[in-house]
């Protein structure tokens, strides 16, 4: 039976058992982020399983295109493993369970495709009584046939799961390890599944709970080209037809004979299987990229090409198996026959692309693998694997491969760091881009084909350029310059950014970070190509960024009011000295001579949101400049303006002469917050203000500031004024009453700084350390010991933060008798690393050494002993 015969039989035989035949989903799971692609035949019907949808029948089968990537390493080297593969499968939502699931399993093994009971083996999860007993008493299996395994139980990340029987047939035992214990279960391929029936009665949860589904289910997966290698007796997947005919093709552009040599078997396996994933996944959309789907079908593409080298194949070649694939798969999956053409000229332009560099790359990585082995160094560093990757276009898992089969390793962390780093840079550089692009000499275009119109879907590329470069194609991550014939991005212009979005061809897409004009007025687009190619003369349609576009519009409109307002609330000598609109707020700057207070930036505020709220309808027209100075429209010094003008108008409010983009309506703005006002040069003054989203994101983020400041405080937001004046009174209620706590401490400190007196001429010295908190406070007390000494000498120290400070106090007759205080306390501050000095009668200085106090003062007694 042919594989295309048996994907039929199957799917006939469940039709007769009541269930609606569904064709194959798309690769590209709807709306399920927790997948990148679909890996199973139930996983596009998960929303019937949990009861989020509901299925268009409670029975269905499919014959379900999957792709797994899991082992892709694997693929080629066994006989069973895929990248893509197809999945029979009949499903129950909250229909039949176990029973019928079983009987039909049965029935159609042993009836429909007739394979031999005596081969027939299966499995069931341990706790599963009831599905043994219907295997052992109603279809009447030997015990001998059925075994317990553990491992029964189905599941795929979040969703419908639960315990499982599985069906395994006997290929006999010359195919098996010979191990007494070698059952179905066994890693040898001896016993092969070929069919999963999965007793679906629990939702996995995101969190990794098991919940009970409110109604059974059953889900089955068998193995289009398992099947098939059973019916058509062959030793593994690859040999069936729905496989071999790649193999033979590729054989023979190879020059080589399939089963002559191991090694070249397994590159022959590799193009058999890869071609097959290369094709359904372009039919799907995807594009080849470095990001998610596109990097998953880059990866197996580049591993394929890589094979035919392997296979001494140069230049082009999987292109050409694409005919051969759609040949197989045609029949089941029509949408690879109407794709043909394009699967072809992507795989092309992939293909080529890789060619140009994989020679170097391979010499490169041997080179680096032999002298790696050379120093007995057992891993490649992440830096080469960067390297391999960003100049050759090497997927890391293509190096791991490569240095995997030579016995290195190969080191993830400092690949990871670097791609970080480039990730950065190319942000760096795309924000430089922005500053400045070259573009191509483009005398060559009829501009007067030219033009902009907002509600352009699709156009034509007319040029494609890299610098001062122009190109007829382009590839994923080239930063590119392009101009369509009609485009409905809008340039930068009067303050305003340019349109970003994306561009979108047959064959790729471009991620357009800005639009601007060149001087003659030619609109063009910059960015970089994203997935895949684009080339001049494709059919090209976009997707503008209209949101950003719309928050643009907010605060463009919003400019032109708060520019009215500005004139009227501080007069007419208020121009516009500069203006940026962006998408999360905007930037005025005007001719004033002084700041603007509080008062004027509420009224501001008032009668731009009064505009706002009276909903005026703007009036957008093009006219001579003539009629729009008579209509009193503003125009700006030093802009160069055509015969004819485009005027804004909001209705008895503001006209102005602008190219931007506005809202419809002055209520669209939602609202207008000022955020700053201050000077930018002598009288150039500078607002910053929000609006719609912007400007409700800063009122949640105040209201939430507002809340936590509540909660610091231990009372109701409402109540935070009255408490906060309330805690600042408390505070100072307590910093007094410490002071007045500090100085009795002080106070009674005296007595024993006191007893550090000794007798000098004419009275007493005081040298001693204290413990007080400022300096303030030490000269408080040094004034109290000098009041207490009667005559002579004060010096007092203390350190404070690792610092010291000094203060020294001599009395009159001290003075008299010879005693100098600045130079006093210059000598101990020497000694503590610092230095000052002052009047004769009081002085004060600091040290930046605490550790050296002591020392300090005692070098402050001896100059006081030594001086008068
Ligand atoms: N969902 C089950 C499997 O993929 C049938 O094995």
């Amino acid at each position: 039976m042919k594989g295309n015969e048996l994907r039929q039989a199957y799917l006939q035989f469940f039709e007769s058992k009541g269930h609606l035949k569904l064709d194959s989903y798309s690769l590209v799971p709807d709306n399920d982020p927790s997948l990148l692609l679909i890996g199973a035949g139930m996983a596009p019907l998960k929303p019937f399983f949990t009861g989020k949808l509901v299925p268009p029948r409670t029975r269905v089968t499919t014959c379900q295109k999957c792709i797994r990537t899991g082992d892709i390493e694997n693929v080629g080297r066994t006989a069973r493993h895929h990248t893509f593969f197809e999945m029979l499968g009949n499903f129950s939502f909250g229909d039949y369970f176990k029973k019928e699931a079983i009987h039909w399993a049965w029935e159609f093994l042993t009836e429909v495709i007739k394979l031999d009971k005596n081969r027939l083996y299966v499995t069931v999860y341990p706790d599963d009584h009831e599905a043994y007993d219907i295997w052992h008493k109603e279809v009447g299996l030997d015990d001998s046939h059925i075994s317990r395994l553990e491992d029964n139980f189905w599941e795929i990340g979040e969703g419908p799961c639960g315990p499982d029987s599985e069906i395994f047939y006997d290929l006999g035992e010359e195919r098996g390890c010979g191990e007494p214990d070698c059952a179905p279960g066994c890693d040898c391929d001896r016993y092969l599944e070929i069919w999963n029936l999965v007793f679906t009665q629990f939702n996995r949860t995101a969190e990794g709970e098991y919940v009970p589904l409110a109604k059974k289910n059953i889900d089955t997966g068998a193995g289009l080209e398992r099947l098939a290698s059973v019916l058509q007796n062959k030793e593994s997947n690859f040999e069936t037809d729905l496989i071999f005919p790649i193999i033979e093709k590729a054989a023979a552009m190879a020059n080589v004979v399939y089963h002559s040599d191991a090694s070249k078997d397994v590159s022959l396996k590799v193009i058999g299987d890869h071609a097959r994933a290369i094709a359904v996944l372009i039919s799907d959309g995807v594009l080849p990229s470095n990001e998610g789907r596109g990097y998953v079908l880059r990866r197996i593409l580049r591993r394929a090409v890589r094979h035919g080298r392997l296979l001494g194949i140069e230049g082009r070649f999987l292109t050409d198996l694409m005919d051969v694939v759609v040949d197989i798969l045609g029949p089941g999956l029509p949408g690879l026959v109407e794709k043909h053409d394009f699967i072809t000229r992507v795989v092309a332009n992939e293909e080529d692309r890789f060619n140009q560099t994989l020679a170097q790359g391979l010499e490169m990585l041997s080179n680096l693998i032999s002298s790696l082995k050379a120093d007995g160094a057992d891993t490649v560093p992440g830096t080469d694997v960067f390297k391999l990757y960003d100049t050759y276009g090497f997927p890391w898992e293509l190096t791991e491969e490569i240095a995997h089969e030579a016995g290195l390793a190969i080191e993830m962390e400092g690949f990871e760091s670097a791609m970080a780093e480039q990730r950065a840079r190319a942000r760096a550089a795309r924000e430089d881009v922005d500053a400045k692009v070259a573009t191509p000499d483009i005398t060559f275009l009829a501009k007067e084909e030219l033009t902009d119109d907002e509600s352009a879907t699709e156009s034509e590329v007319l040029m494609l350029g890299h610098g001062a470069e122009c190109l007829e194609s382009a590839s994923d991550g080239t930063e590119v310059t392009l101009i369509v014939r009609t485009t409905p991005f809008h340039a930068e212009g009067g303050g305003q950014l340019g349109d970003s979005g994306f561009i979108v061809g047959p064959m790729g897409k471009m991620e357009v970070h800005t639009t601007r004009k060149l001087p003659e007025g030619t609109t063009y687009h910059v960015g970089t190509i994203v997935e895949g190619n684009l080339q001049v003369g494709d059919t090209v349609h976009f997707e503008v960024d209209t949101q950003r576009r719309l928050s643009m519009a907010r605060n463009h409109t919003a400019t032109h009011l708060l520019h009215a307002a500005l004139k009227e609330v501080l007069g007419t000598h208020v121009n516009q000295a500069g203006s940026l609109v962006m998408p999360d707020r905007l930037r005025f700057d005007f001719t004033h001579f002084s700041p603007v207070t509080a008062e004027e930036l509420q009224e501001i505020t008032n009668l731009v949101n009064g505009e706002i709220l009276k909903a005026t309808t703007l009036d957008v027209k093009e006219m001579p400049m003539d009629e729009a100075k008579k209509l009193g429209a503003m125009a700006l010094f030093g802009e160069k303006y055509g015969d004819v003008v485009r005027v804004v108008t909001v209705p008895e409010f503001s006209v102005e002469l602008c190219g931007g983009s506005h809202v419809p309506n002055t209520a669209v703005i939602g609202q207008f917050r000022i955020l700053s006002e201050g000077g930018i040069g002598s009288g150039v003054r500078r607002i910053e203000a929000v609006t719609g989203e912007a400007a409700l994101k800063l009122a949640q983020k105040e209201q939430a500031d507002l809340r936590s400041v509540a909660t610091i405080l231990k009372t109701k937001p409402e109540e935070v004024v009255t408490r906060a004046e309330h805690v600042m009174g408390e505070m100072k209620q307590l910093e007094h009453s410490l002071s007045e706590v500090r100085k009795e401490l002080v106070a009674g400190s005296l007595d024993s700084v006191l007893q550090n007196g000794f007798e000098i001429k004419g009275g007493k010295a005081i040298v001693a350390e204290v413990n007080v908190a400022d300096m303030d406070e030490l000269r408080k007390t040094a004034d109290m010991v000098r009041d207490r000494i009667g005559s002579g000498v004060v010096l007092l120290g203390m350190a404070h933060d690792g610092k010291v400070n000094f203060v020294c106090m001599a009395t009159k007759d001290a003075v008299k008798a010879g005693y100098h205080a600045g130079n006093i306390v210059k000598a101990t501050a020497q000694a503590a690393g610092g230095n000052g000095g002052g009047r004769p009668d009081m002085a004060q200085a600091g040290g930046k050494d605490a550790a050296k106090l002591a020392a300090a003062l005692q070098a402050g007694k001896e100059t006081i002993e030594t001086m008068a």
